[in-house]
């Protein structure tokens, strides 16, 4: 059992998965593609792959975290309905290159919007909008400000801490989210809080 210790690992990951699991009971539909941007350790991965086998669930993230992704294949062993790692990177326009399937029923991401620029953020939100199927839906979650407001003294501080350390980084705002999704023919639909002041956002594009 040590050999698990040696699993890349977060602690928020261990702590969000069932009420995130939650959501995606309900959001999900029967026998569907996701793509997950940004899996990070791969728990996310792992975890709702196992849970939701109807589901073709497709792990993309840019860079260390394939290594992530190999690990936990050979400790765990990947169910038939993972499929991954690939190296998307959701802010260039060659990102899917490398996977069949160039547009999906679902796109989820977790605890990204923050870690890239407002100017990666846009271009992510456009890959949201132009890799999914009609009626498809984009879930993104994380802590979020609204109407200029945190939600919680503790998220204005990992603001601060990640401005000090990439002033490119920092919480998003919803509506400037939402403004630039419903440019692409995206509504939100629902919005889910969740614990540790974090929020699930769901958009869905219009049916053409
Ligand atoms: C803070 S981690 C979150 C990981 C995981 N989703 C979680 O909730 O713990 C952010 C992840 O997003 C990935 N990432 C950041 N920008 C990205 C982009 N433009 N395209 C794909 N992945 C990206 C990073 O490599 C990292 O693995």
């Amino acid at each position: 059992m040590t050999f698990n210790l040696s699993l890349p690992h977060s602690p928020a990951c261990e702590r969000n998965q069932d009420p995130i699991k939650e959501v995606l009971e309900k959001e999900l539909g029967p026998q569907q593609n996701l793509l997950e941007v940004g899996f990070g350790t791969a728990q996310h991965a792992f975890y709702f792959s196992r849970f939701f086998p109807q589901v073709t669930y497709f792990a993309g993230d840019r860079e260390q975290a394939h290594i992530n992704f190999l690990q936990r294949s050979q400790v765990l062993g990947a169910p038939d309905n993972l499929k991954g790692p690939y190296q998307i990177t959701a802010t260039d326009e060659t990102v899917l290159h490398n996977l069949d399937i160039k547009s999906f029923d679902t796109i989820y991401t977790a605890n990204t919007l923050h870690i890239m620029s407002w100017k990666e953020s846009l271009s992510f939100l456009k890959f949201g909008g132009d890799h999914l199927k009609s009626g498809g839906k984009l879930l993104i979650y994380g802590p979020f400000v609204f109407e200029g407001k945190f939600t919680s003294e503790s998220n204005k501080s990992f603001d601060e801490s990640l401005r000090l350390s990439d002033p490119r980084m920092g919480i998003r705002s919803f509506e400037e989210i939402e403004e630039v999704l419903q440019r692409k023919g995206l509504s939100l639909i629902r919005k889910y809080d969740l614990p540790a002041n974090n929020q699930m956002l769901v958009f869905q594009k219009e049916e053409s």
